[in-house]
């Protein structure tokens, strides 16, 4: 064996090595477990028994030199590596942090949780209802049997399975609360998502809030909803706002009503929202039909209840004098950093 070429091609090859995966690369090639130089060390006992003192103290000077070269021209080349990444990725830690944005939550959640904490406080509860309904708690168990004329005002996404819709309001949530509380007195607020397949303008949108509000009891009277609505708007808009009652027509309330609440007349915009008239539709309302209490379990001899039904998106843009219902799902920084 010739440990002379051996040790000289090893550090020819040795000093060639410029980076970490090189040089390891090398120590593996000579040191690794069928290393050359490992290999040289296990031939001694081949070597006839006179050379073998010679030999074996050869081997294992090229074995401690090699290793201890290759040991420190690795730190030099770490430590090469090291300075090269200190000087490119230089970090200034004098200069001022960058300033994290800070979120807020969307102006239509913030008015849907005060709308909530205000009927919280009067001891209503929140009822959540689901957005997919069939026809039948939809329209039908709220007194609009097929082709009832009535139907025509809640134009209806129709999904491709018959008889199963997006809501058109919350008020299907009236029957699913009904069923599940009955015969317990009720008072809850359902919000919700509703969907209608109508034009999108101003003052519409396809996809909108409500809030609806249930109270079903033994004496629950007209006087108890007027209440209720005034409390409600004097929390939300304060004592100054005008409330108005109107009288309306819904197939599932009886005497029906509609509230509208007055727009601020300094607004320039005041004529084109309200159509001249200086008010603004907030809800339906009235007292829940016999027919509806019936098929939410209730007997209609012994209980009456009130009910209505708001949209939130409206009542915000009263709030903030907000003239275009489309900026509310429009994601437009702008608008939304206002609130
Ligand atoms: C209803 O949906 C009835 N379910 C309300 C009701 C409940 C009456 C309980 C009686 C008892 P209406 O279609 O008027 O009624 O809608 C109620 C409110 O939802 C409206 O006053 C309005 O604020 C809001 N709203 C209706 N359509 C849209 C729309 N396309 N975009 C935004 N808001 C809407």
């Amino acid at each position: 064996m010739d440990l002379a070429a051996l040790e000289q091609r090893a550090r020819e090859e040795l000093d060639g090595c410029t980076d970490e995966a090189g040089l390891r690369a090398w120590y593996s090639k000579y040191f690794g477990r069928q290393g050359e130089v490992q290999q040289a060390l296990g031939r001694l006992k081949d070597v006839p028994p006179a050379e073998r003192p010679v030999y074996g103290k050869e081997v294992n000077r090229i074995k401690e030199t090699l290793t201890r070269d290759y040991e420190a021209k690795l730190a030099h080349v770490k430590e090469l590596a090291l300075t090269r990444s200190l000087a490119h990725d230089a970090l200034d830690v004098t200069l001022p942090g960058r300033p994290v944005p800070r979120g807020r939550l969307h102006v239509a959640t913030r008015v849907m949780r005060e709308i909530r904490a205000i009927f919280a406080d009067m001891g209503f509860q929140v009822y959540r209802s689901r957005e997919v309904e069939d026809d039948l708690t939809n329209f039908e168990l709220l007194n609009m049997p097929p082709h009832h004329p009535a139907r025509d005002m809640w134009d209806t996404f129709h999904t491709t399975t018959p008889g199963v819709i997006l809501r058109t309001h919350t008020s299907p949530g009236q029957i699913h609360v009904m069923r599940e509380l009955c015969p317990e007195p009720i008072r809850v607020i359902l919000p919700g998502m509703c969907y209608r397949y109508e034009a999108i303008t101003q003052r519409s949108e396809i996809q909108f809030e409500q809030v609806e509000g249930l109270c079903v009891g033994q004496s629950v009277t007209m006087a108890d909803l007027k209440g209720t609505i005034v409390a409600f708007a004097r929390r939300l808009f304060g004592q100054g706002r005008q409330v108005r009652f109107r009288s309306s027509y819904f197939p599932f309330t009886e005497p029906s009503i509609e509230v509208d609440i007055d727009w601020p007349q300094e607004d320039p915009n005041a004529d084109r929202l309200t159509k001249g008239t200086g008010w603004l539709e907030i809800m339906g309302a009235g007292m829940v039909h016999p027919v509806v209490l019936r098929n939410g379990g209730y007997d209609p001899d012994r209980f009456s209840g009130f009910a209505f039904g708001m949209g939130p998106q409206r009542i915000t843009m009263l709030k903030y004098a907000i003239d275009d219902i489309r900026q509310f799902w429009g994601n437009d920084l702008q608008f939304l950093e206002q609130f």
